[in-house]
Order: structure tokens, then sequence, then C-alpha cells
């Protein structure tokens, strides 16, 4: 059996038995004025995070879910889009498939607004996505795609980027490590369905999100996850797993590398009101002005003493001069 076969019966068992304490992180999921989320789809949330930002879903957009898990996610962008089949949500498990119309089902009961016939569930898989090119503006998978080994998971990545259109975003919610994973924890294909032993390091994700041809990606979150201990998990030191959320556009890479977010500023301190590095950048003396890491470093490099970059804040939503 290979580890997605293990991956897809480890699924079709939490479609049927509900496993609190799976994924999940301890923030109660997004909340929305007028959303009820009904009690199985809490005992069914199998992410690490939230994948739904209002910010991205302005126009009403189409949304592609890969790993539907519960619906709660798939409820939470009908949400946002209200129109029947705004949401395709797709996922190789049947069992989960039909669990997630039987929340969604339940959903409608509990929610005026809503009808399940905003979210439509495809049987398919994160490789072959059941859409055209370039048809849907959003994809977000939530917790999936750490668990694929590299090679999958720029195929993955590649797939998600050919269903976006131009300028489309692709919305994920990952563990990362902070520290590679052993071996022996990355082979276990239990733990890593579990989503405890198949997450890269940031350096390694990122790259993995340049390399699939995403020109500009944010950091919307980075908080501790999961801590894998040294009894339970074979390790000479505690490893701490952190839960990653991103945003990736699907815009061109720039000549000098791709843009991306994690909420550095830059502030000009200098004689001057204004500083232009004649590169697209102008600091307002005193002003911070968010910037990538790319143009971080150069503006670091280039005005030693007289630019300020501030540390990564992990939570970066636009705006700026990159
Ligand atoms: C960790 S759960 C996450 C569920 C959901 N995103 C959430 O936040 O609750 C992973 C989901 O991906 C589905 N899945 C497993 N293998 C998949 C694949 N190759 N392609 C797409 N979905 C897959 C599982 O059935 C399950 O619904």
């Amino acid at each position: 059996m290979s580890y997605l076969e293990t991956t897809a019966k480890f699924y079709a068992e939490a479609a049927e038995i509900p496993q609190e304490g799976l994924c999940c992180i301890q923030s109660p999921p997004l909340q929305l004025p007028g959303l009820n989320i009904p009690e199985i789809m809490y005992q069914m949330n199998y992410g690490c995070g939230t994948t739904v930002h209002a910010a991205e879903l302005y126009g009403n957009p189409t949304v592609l879910y890969i790993g539907v898990g519960g619906g709660l996610e798939a409820l939470q962008f009908a949400y946002f889009c209200r129109q029947p089949r705004a949401v395709i949500a797709v996922d190789p498990v049947e069992e989960m498939r039909l669990a997630a119309m039987r929340n969604l089902q339940q959903a409608a009961t509990e929610n005026p607004w809503f009808d399940p016939a905003f979210v439509h569930i495809l049987g398919g898989d994160a490789f072959a996505l059941p859409v055209p090119d370039q048809s849907v503006d959003v994809v977000a998978q939530n917790c999936l795609f750490n668990i694929f080994e590299p090679v999958d998971l720029q195929r993955a990545l590649q797939e998600a980027r050919r269903v976006l259109k131009p300028g489309g975003r692709l919305i994920m919610s990952d563990p990362i490590a902070t520290r590679p994973i052993p071996l022996h924890l990355q082979n276990d294909e239990r733990l890593r369905a579990m989503c405890l032993s198949g997450a890269l390091t940031y350096e390694e994700y990122i790259q993995q999100l340049v390399d699939a041809g995403f020109g500009q990606v944010e950091i919307r979150a980075r908080r501790p996850y999961r801590l894998l201990d040294t009894q339970t998990y074979g390790l000479a030191a505690p490893l701490l797993l952190e839960s990653l959320g991103s945003v990736c556009f699907k815009t061109p890479i720039p000549e000098d590398g791709a843009c991306i977010f994690t909420g550095k500023t830059a502030i000009y301190t200098g004689a001057e009101s204004l500083l232009d590095d004649h590169a697209g950048h102008i600091l307002q003396r005193g002003i911070p002005s968010a910037v990538c890491d790319k143009t971080a470093a150069k503006l670091a490099l280039q005005f030693p003493g007289e630019v300020v970059i501030t540390n990564s804040t992990w939570h970066y939503t636009g705006g700026g001069c990159c």
C-alpha cells in the first residue's frame, strides 16, 4: 500500500468516527455574523489554521477547495460566495465526501442563508483536479499538502496553479517543521497521514511554492502547532511543528526572484524627507513601509545605517511598496 492509499484509508475512518484533536489548533474556527457551525463540523475540524480570508473573497469568486474534510471551510467559503456551485470541493475519499454532504445538509437547517447547492462536492484528487485550466479565482487546502512527499507536493502545487486564473490565489494552511524531521518519522505513513511527520522546514516549503511558479507569497500566520516529544517519537530532542498560513499569487516571478512577504517593514531614518532606491521603492522618513524579504535585504545592504528593517511579524495582509 502506498502512503497515499494509507492516507485515504485513514481519512475514510476519520469520516465515520470523528477524531477530535486530529490536526486542529487551539483557536476556534473563524466565526462570522449569521454563521452557525454545526457541532459535527467542530468535531471534524481537521485543519491547522484557517484558509478563509475575507480580503481574498471579493467579487463572487469561484473557490476550489481540495480535501473537503467535514465541510467546515467549504461552508465558510460559501458564506462569502452564496451562489450555486461557487465552491467546488474535491476529495478522493468517498466516505469523507458523504460525511461532508451530510454535514452541509445539517448546516442548511441551522443557517437560513445557506443552500447546500452552493457547495459542489466532486471525487478527484489534488494531482488531477476535475476543472479546466485557469477556471477558478481561489484554490484552498488546509492541512493536506503537508502529507505529500516533496515530489508529490510539487505536482499538487503545479496542479493548483494550472486551474487558477491569472492573478488567482492559492490559500493554504500547513504544518512546517522547525528542523528537518528524521527519516524514521517521515517514513511512518500513519503519522504522515495524521499531519505529524511530512512537514518541511519553512525554507523548503517556501522553495516549493516558488518552484511551482508563484511570483508572490504572503504569510498570514505562523504559530506553534505540535511538539513531537523524545519518548513517543524516538527523538534526541523535542521537535516543534508550527502551523503556517499563506496566500500564493499566480503572478509571474520577477527577474530578481519571487516576493515573499513575512511582515517586514523598512523605515528610512536619514536626513531627507524621502528615500528613493530607484528600483521602485520610496520610503518616507520615520514611516514603516511593508517590504518583501528580498527588498528588505537589498535595502539593508544598499543603505546601511539609513534604513531600519523590522522583524518578520509572520502576518502580512497587503500594502507596501514591492
Ligand atoms: C487533514 S484532512 C483536512 C480536511 C479539511 N481541509 C479541514 O480543514 O478540516 C485531509 C483531507 O484531504 C483528503 N485527501 C486525502 N488525500 C487526498 C488527495 N490526494 N487529494 C485531495 N484530498 C485528499 C482527506 O480525505 C481529508 O478530507
